[in-house]
């Protein structure tokens, strides 16, 4: 098989990028270099550059590589951006989807794999989140991957085309330093950004219904996303005319608190956070059930919390190397 991998430049889709050619399927990335980074892609992987929305593009990058599977990545992914602009996030996200979908069914592609994410879920009041639990997303962002998994349902069910919706949890980490988050708009990298900069971390709220009163979240080390990939894809290679719709996390929560603590341990530093008001929109709790990934595909994660900070600094020092002397 050839998977064309949308948004293979950027963070996420870069370590699936890599997985994949790991696990021995031939790749070929398309992205639009908006946010991705060409150096990430790596040699011997083809590179198209484009947009989701240029049909004409898609159609030729379709046949001339002669492409079999679709892992679709390429997305805007701010949640607050979504808010001020979501005519920009749905035209991107959902318009963008379509076009693509159009393109996959017109070509005859059979596999599509959509990265989907856990915003989906909005403020779910369940202690584990299971598939089941119902959508109720928060923000236009989580609307339009919402969306997306509908588009996505409804042309496999029109066409045959075997899909799976990859709903992610709180991505952290790296497989090597080179493949870090260059973005610093998630809790760990805007906690090394706090502490390089000489300031405390900061706490969004503390007066949340859960054990410490800080916001609990399920984190995943974006090595072991990258391998829930891979095992999707295959899943769909060898088993035609499937739709699925899974939690890709570890199932465990971990509170803001603690990962401050522990980022503290781990880089050295040793500022306490700070308490400030809450950020609008934080759910208390969101942690996934992991179980249907773990029946449907036989996939786990790995890698702890631990993993997950000391690959993210090792990855933030490359970029930041004052950060290392302190
Ligand atoms: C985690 C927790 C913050 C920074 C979002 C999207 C989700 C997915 C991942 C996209 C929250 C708290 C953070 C800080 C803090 N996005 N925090 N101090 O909001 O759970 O999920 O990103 O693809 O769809 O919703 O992730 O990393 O922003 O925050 O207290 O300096 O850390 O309030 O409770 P979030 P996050």
């Amino acid at each position: 098989m050839t998977w064309l991998i949308t948004g293979g430049a950027g963070y996420i889709g870069a370590h699936v990028v890599r997985a994949m050619t790991e696990a021995g399927e031939r790749t070929v990335v398309y992205d639009d270099l908006s946010t991705g980074i060409a150096e990430r892609v790596p040699p011997g992987v083809p590179l198209e550059v484009g947009s989701t929305l240029d049909r004409a593009r898609l159609d030729r990058v379709l046949a001339g590589h002669g492409i079999t599977g679709v892992v679709h990545l390429a997305a805007k992914k701010q949640v607050g951006e979504s808010v001020d602009r979501p005519l920009h996030y749905y035209r991107e996200n959902v318009e963008g989807l379509r076009v693509l979908l159009e393109a996959v069914a017109e070509a005859g592609v059979p596999s599509f794999v959509l990265s989907s994410s856990a915003a989906v879920y909005g403020t779910p009041d369940v202690d584990l989140v299971t598939e089941d639990t119902p959508c109720a997303p928060m923000s236009p962002y989580g609307e339009t991957k919402l969306a997306g998994e509908w588009l996505v349902r409804a042309t496999g069910r029109a066409t045959g085309l075997s899909t799976a919706s990859l709903r992610y949890f709180n991505v952290a980490g790296a497989a090597s330093p080179e493949l870090a988050d260059t973005g610093v708009s998630n809790l760990v990298p805007m906690v090394f950004e706090r502490l390089t900069e000489g300031a405390s971390p900061r706490v969004f709220g503390d007066d949340y219904p859960t054990p410490d009163g800080t916001c609990v979240r399920d984190y995943i080390h974006v090595a072991d996303l990258a391998e829930a990939h891979v095992a999707a894809a295959r899943a769909l290679e060898t088993s035609p005319g499937r739709d699925l719709t899974l939690n890709i996390g570890r199932g465990e929560g971990v509170s803001v608190r603690e990962m401050i603590d522990r980022i503290n341990a781990i880089t050295g530093y040793d500022r306490p956070p700070t308490v400030t008001p809450r950020r609008p929109g934080d759910p208390a709790r969101v942690v996934a059930s992991a179980d249907r990934a773990a029946t449907e595909l036989g996939w786990k994660a790995r890698y702890d919390v631990q993993d997950m900070i000391t690959s993210a600094w090792e990855g933030w020092v490359r970029l930041h190397p004052e950060a290392a002397r302190h």
